[in-house]
């Protein structure tokens, strides 16, 4: 009589085990969302060391170097095709999000390349960035926390 019991105990442990941790599964996918400090690193990260924006849409000198106060203001493109080809020879202020987006159309910018508006894609040397939802959520924010001026 003392083995049923033991496996029926034992059956129960498990059953109990399973239903605790598929019930704890989401209270653990909310618990590991960045803070909104991790994010903005991310964005940081994201923004300056990998996609480059820099490049691009801040200013440099007379001798071709970043202006640091500047930081994604917006530039001239410091360079051209060497093909014909569409082309866009400025790229828009960044800081603070570009003129006509707010932080939603960043996101969805950042995703899929569409712009507020039914404005379309943008041209190159634009480059078709494709990032998944987090990156874009943490770009459109360290974006948004920089000073517009
Ligand atoms: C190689 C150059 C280059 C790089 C690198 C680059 N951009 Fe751009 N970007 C441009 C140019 C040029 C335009 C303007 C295109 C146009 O108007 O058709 C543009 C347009 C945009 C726009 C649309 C703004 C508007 O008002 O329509 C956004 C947003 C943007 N870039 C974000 C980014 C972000 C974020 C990064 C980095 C992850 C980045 N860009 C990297 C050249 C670049």
């Amino acid at each position: 009589m003392k083995a049923p019991i033991t496996l029926l105990g034992l059956a129960g442990i498990l059953v109990f085990g399973v239903t605790a941790s598929l019930t704890l599964l989401p209270a653990q996918a909310a618990s590991v969302a960045p803070s909104p400090e991790a994010q903005l690193e991310r964005g940081r990260y994201l923004v300056l060391r990998t996609g480059l924006c820099t490049d691009c849409h801040s200013p440099r000198n007379e001798r071709g170097e970043l202006i640091e106060s500047r930081q994604l203001m917006g530039a001239p493109i410091p360079f051209a095709p060497t093909v014909p080809m569409p082309w866009m020879p400025v790229a828009p202020r960044l800081a603070g999000l570009p003129a006509g987006f707010n932080e939603e159309q960043m996101i969805h910018f950042l995703m899929t390349g569409e712009r507020p508006n039914g404005r379309g894609q943008p041209l190159p040397p634009m480059p078709p960035f494709r990032f998944d939802h987090d990156d874009a959520t943490a770009i459109a924010a360290f974006l948004r926390s920089l000073p517009a001026k």
